[in-house]
């Protein structure tokens, strides 16, 4: 696991996003995993600069989603199709015949999870996943406890995600859905190159744990320290306890 520590979140953003213009540059079809949350908004707006430049194209690039809640209508604005074409394919000028995403209103939750899980693999693999992590160390909806090679699957939120989000919808923990659809801690390590961006004192403990605590399902992201090819990408504050 490479550990870059950057001076603030816009310096992280334009780092991924140089990492992301790369690949395209060598894989002009290339599929990358891209991320819901605060987090990761200074990528994608690094991205769209480049796009806007001409440093960068992607008009083969394909997009895919990580993980969704179960229930919201994908029209929603908070779904995280809504909030991907939002804060992704819109600024970068990406089509919806781009993008997979999976079901989180499907009748079949599980069929649909697993769909999702097949398509992911029938498309040739993530080329580059970026993650966030939450306060608790999820990754995706990934929730302390999950197994390390869980697959695409239906998850509780907890509590504390719960609160955490509650900030999309108003303030109102009442209207944040209890279930979700992730991709599974396994599905994510089959990405080629995982990135991990975390920024803020709020994420610290939990990036010392995913990156010098032990592998264990109570820090889902420590399941990094798997991977041959992950890159977690921190700001001062996120790595003051390392
Ligand atoms: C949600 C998403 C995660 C994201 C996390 C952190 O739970 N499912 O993918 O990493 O929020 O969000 P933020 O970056 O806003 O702190």
């Amino acid at each position: 696991m490479e550990v870059v520590i950057v001076p603030d979140a816009e310096a992280g953003g334009e780092l991924i996003a140089e990492a992301m213009a790369k690949l395209l540059g060598r894989k002009p079809g290339a599929l990358l995993g891209v991320a819901t949350g605060s987090t990761p908004l200074p990528v994608y707006e690094a991205l769209a600069a480049k796009v806007r430049s001409g440093a960068v194209d992607v008009g083969q690039a394909r997009i895919a989603q990580l993980d969704e809640y179960v229930g919201l209508p994908a029209d929603h604005p908070e779904s995280y199709r809504s909030v991907l074409r939002r804060e992704v394919l819109e600024p970068l000028g990406i089509g919806m015949d781009q993008f997979t995403g999976p079901d989180g209103t499907a009748e079949d939750v599980q069929g649909a999870c697993e769909a999702y899980d097949k398509a992911l693999s029938d498309a040739g693999g993530v080329d580059l996943q970026l993650l966030g992590i939450g306060t608790d160390g999820h990754i995706g909806f990934n929730e302390p406890c999950s197994s390390l090679a869980s697959r695409t699957r239906i998850k509780t939120l907890t509590e504390q995600t719960r609160i955490d989000n509650a900030r999309f919808f108003g303030g109102d923990i009442g209207q944040v859905p209890h279930h979700v659809i992730t991709q599974g801690i396994g599905t994510i390590l089959e990405a080629r190159h995982l990135v991990l961006l975390a920024t803020g004192e709020g994420k610290a403990d939990a990036v010392a744990a995913t990156v010098e605590g032990p592998i264990a399902a109570m820090c889902p992201a420590s399941a990094l320290q798997l991977h041959p090819h992950a890159t977690v990408v921190v700001d001062e504050a996120a790595a003051s306890k390392l």
